[in-house]
């Protein structure tokens, strides 16, 4: 296994020869981000996916992530770096139970958060991700019932947000959900001018007290714009790499858990992606994603109606 600089090097003659484009999500680590070719949110790395010309993607993200790509660019080769890299709301939602609830409910309409596996997202209507929930909530008829999975509270923020009733099923991100409302109060009563940027996957006991919520590009977009000199950032705390890179002169403190600190809202399915597994993934072109073909024509659906409805 090459270190140091050859590793950074081998990793470059791969991407190379493969023709491979390197998409990363603004939770993976500091030294993925900055070889990426593309750092994204989840609907950014869809529509990345969706439009590359690379004979390979290799995805640094998690396994919804890079199914989404397999789906919207069937002909390409997909590798995810550890394919143990998986979410907890998609855990929360096996595809079995949600066919059960679609059943149950036959005159809703399924809106399903992208963090869900492949089956669920071919039993679903639309796909959203949180950049674009907002936009293609507001294109849906006021008289028509919803159910929304698996993340309660994004669902939660865009019902009491719209004043729209939602069916919602009781997934949960463990990160975002890992943040205490006592430790925030302490960090917010030491820095009272800093504002709280926090993502909508936060219970409402973090996302009450943010003067922004919004996706992992929206919160980027206002660190980039608030006219403070701190920021306190409410999600995954790999993201402030990208606001320190951008805004040296500023300060970003990640939100803390019960513990007082940041250090245990950190992704720990992202974090299984390392330089050393994407080199092997590139040099092995495996662990390489396969979605068989009816299951893959059905999640396309769902994904095609977002990608009509966000833009
Ligand atoms: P976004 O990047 O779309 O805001 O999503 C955050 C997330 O939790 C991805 O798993
Ligand atoms: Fe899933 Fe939460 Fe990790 Fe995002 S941060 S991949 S929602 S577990």
């Amino acid at each position: 296994m090459p270190v140091g600089d050859d590793l950074l090097a081998e990793i470059n003659r791969l991407r190379k020869e493969r023709n491979a484009v390197i998409l990363a999500h603004y939770y993976q680590r500091p030294e993925i981000q900055d070889l990426a070719d593309y750092v994204g949110d989840s609907l950014q790395l869809s529509q990345m996916a969706a439009e590359t010309d690379a004979d390979v993607i290799a995805f640094c993200g998690v396994k919804f992530m890079a199914d989404t790509a397999k789906i919207l660019s069937p002909e390409k080769i997909v590798v995810l770096p550890d394919m143990d890299a998986g979410c907890s709301l998609e855990d929360s939602c096996p595809p079995d139970k949600f066919a059960a609830f679609r059943e149950a409910h036959p005159d809703h309409i399924a809106l399903t958060y992208i963090n869900c596996s492949t089956e669920v997202k071919a039993l679903s209507d639309v796909i959203v991700t949180s950049s674009s929930a907002e936009t293609i909530l507001q294109q849906i008829p006021a008289d028509q019932k919803i159910i929304f999975g698996p993340d309660r509270h994004l669902g939660g923020y865009l019902s009491r947000k719209f004043d729209r009733e939602m069916l919602l099923w009781p997934g949960v991100c463990i990160v975002h959900e890992a943040f205490s409302e006592t430790e925030l109060l302490k960090l917010k009563e030491e820095h009272p001018d800093a504002p709280i940027a926090a993502h909508p996957e936060c219970p409402p006991t973090i996302v009450d007290h943010a003067d922004y919520v919004g996706s992992t590009s929206g919160i980027l977009k206002f660190a980039k714009e608030f006219p403070g000199d701190t920021l306190i950032v409410a999600t995954e705390p790999h993201i402030i790499h990208q606001m320190e890179k951008a805004l040296p002169e500023k300060t970003f403190i990640g939100a803390p858990g019960a513990d007082g600190n940041c250090n245990c809202n950190i992704c720990p399915y992202m974090a299984l992606n390392t330089l050393e597994k994407l080199y092997i993934a590139l040099r092995d072109l495996e662990p390489r994603i396969e979605i068989e073909e009816e299951l893959r024509l059905k999640a396309k659906k769902s994904l095609d109606a977002m990608l009509d409805m966000a833009s």
